[in-house]
């Protein structure tokens, strides 16, 4: 499975694009092993530190962003929460399936969907839609695109 960060990924923010570079470089480093070569064992560790990874740090990059549109006054803030949100379940039903069953086939290919895939599009689109918001609205230019 091929994971990069690219700069078609950077959504302008440094903090922000800092934090998508860690989750891109974590999760490439742990699934760089072909999951299918692994023993069963292996994959289950493989699997088990990128899901501990995902609720840890993509929880704490969500939180960034969403103090920045807080604090900008994002008017699609609702919208953009809910899609955290509705990651964090799908997350936490990929933990729980997990926990049942271990690192079975179905489960690496969730996984991959769930998160990378869901991350790729997400950062892409919504995540690039408050950047060009606070270009626009100046924010940018008060704050020097620091962290709130
Ligand atoms: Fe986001």
């Amino acid at each position: 499975m091929e994971i990069q960060w690219h700069e078609g990924l950077a959504i302008g923010i440094d903090t922000i694009d800092k934090q998508h570079k860690e989750i891109f470089e974590r999760i490439s480093t742990l699934i760089s092993a072909d999951m299918e070569e692994l023993a069963p064992e292996q994959r289950d560790i493989v699997l088990h530190k990128l899901l501990r990874f995902m609720g840890g740090y993509v929880i704490d990059t969500f939180k960034t962003e969403e103090e920045f549109m807080t604090k900008s006054h994002y008017p699609e803030y609702d919208q953009h929460k809910k899609e955290h949100m509705e990651f964090l379940k799908s997350y936490s039903s990929l933990v729980r399936m997990f926990e049942k069953e271990g690192a079975t086939d179905l489960i690496v290919t969730a996984t991959q969907n769930q998160t990378v895939d869901w991350l790729i599009k997400h950062i892409k689109g919504t995540d690039q839609k408050v950047t060009a918001f606070l270009k626009q609205s100046g924010y940018f230019s008060k704050t020097k695109n620091k962290a709130p």
